[in-house]
């Protein structure tokens, strides 16, 4: 169990926030496959503030998803204290402030992950949210700018001197955007220098690296990101190793069914024309490292509509089925990244 403020959730699990990503409809499936908390994709703050009918769209929410942490990002401390006020009238448990994001149309508003640069600024905006939040205020760090310019322990310090009730700890610089490895040792030294909980993440791509990651950083929680991806009974998985059950890995009725809910919520949530084109992408990942995995990527190439996706993704499991494939939990293995676009990088 893991207690955020007055907030106390059901277990130490975290969906990450992901931009394009941890839409309504993945995080009712996270939560329903075991996730503690999950947590939106990161909003902009200027977008609240004026009103933006794209950004509000992003606050929609469901009771099964509650306690649902709403991400902000900005970089002025009034505006963040605003959309804070915002968020929570529109339903948030929970306020998170990104100082992590290595994109650079974020980092270059001096937002993201540029604050972890600007410590007074991390206090100003820290301290503003906090007077106009009523609910449990989170904020999210990565290791410092550059490997020449460390900062989480001195940004966890100031970030909890400032009233916040936990932080999160991705241990990759900004500069090196999704590259290289994350260095828990960073998390382990958040941890030994703060009192609010800390909550690690980076590279949880197994049930067992959860346990590991609290093992070795004493941390409090364990966030999951890419791992939940096209996987996200991960969260349901750690949970039975927990119990001292073998992690159970559902077979191909269980993931088809898994697979056909998040379609179907896709659909209620965005209308079946946008669904269809997201739900290319889901049937990636879920599918990614099961057999005939390309013949089915090439398959659904230009499909525009979701019946049509929908068929071509029973066709496909019949026939996985038919090949008397088996799931076990060794036959899906690695990690699924989503790096950002390149372009997009600092
Ligand atoms: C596609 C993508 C989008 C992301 N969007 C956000 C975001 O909106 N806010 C945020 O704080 N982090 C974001 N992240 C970072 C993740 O929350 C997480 O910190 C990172 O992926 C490391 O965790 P992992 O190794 O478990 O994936 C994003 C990561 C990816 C891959």
């Amino acid at each position: 169990m893991l207690q955020i403020g007055s907030v106390k959730l059901k277990n130490w699990l975290v969906m990450a926030p992901m931009a394009g990503i941890t839409n309504l409809p993945f995080r009712i499936m996270a939560k329903r496959l075991g996730a503690g908390l999950v947590t939106t994709e990161m909003i902009s703050a200027v977008g609240l503030s004026i009103g933006q009918e794209r950004t509000l769209g992003y606050l929609t929410t469901h009771p099964s998803e509650r306690p649902l942490a709403v991400q902000i990002f900005g970089s002025t401390p009034e505006v963040m204290a605003r959309a804070a006020g915002t968020v929570v009238d529109a339903g948030a448990d929970l306020v998170d402030i990104n100082m992590g994001c290595p994109v650079r149309k974020v980092i270059k508003t001096g937002a993201g992950g540029a604050l972890l640069r600007s410590p007074r600024k991390v206090e100003e905006i820290v301290s503003a949210v906090r007077r106009n939040c009523n609910v449990p205020l989170t904020v999210k760090i990565r290791a410092g700018w550059a490997v020449d310019q460390p900062s989480a322990s001195i940004i966890a310090k100031i970030v909890e001197n400032c009233g916040a009730d936990a932080i999160t700890v991705h241990p990759r610089f900004v500069v090196q955007g999704f590259s290289g490895t994350s260095d828990w040792t960073i998390i382990a030294r958040v941890k030994d220098q703060i009192k609010i909980p800390v909550i690690g993440n980076g590279d949880i791509f197994s049930p067992s690296l959860a346990f590991e990651m609290k093992r070795e950083t004493g941390c409090d929680g364990v966030m999951i990101g890419r791992g939940a991806v096209g996987n996200p009974w991960i969260f349901r998985q750690v949970l039975d190793l927990e119990r001292g059950l073998p992690a159970h890995m559902p077979g191909l009725d269980e993931r088809r069914s898994i697979i056909m809910e998040h379609f179907r919520l896709l659909s209620i949530s965005v209308g079946e024309t946008r669904a269809a084109k997201n739900m290319r992408g889901l049937a990636l990942w879920y599918t990614k490292g099961l057999p005939y995995s390309n013949r089915f990527r090439g398959s659904i190439t230009g499909i525009k509509d979701s019946d049509t996706l929908m068929s071509a993704l029973d066709r496909y499991f019949t026939l996985i089925k038919e090949s008397r494939f088996t799931i076990s939990n060794r036959s899906i293995s690695g990690p699924t990244t989503y790096p950002l676009p390149v372009e997009d990088r600092i």
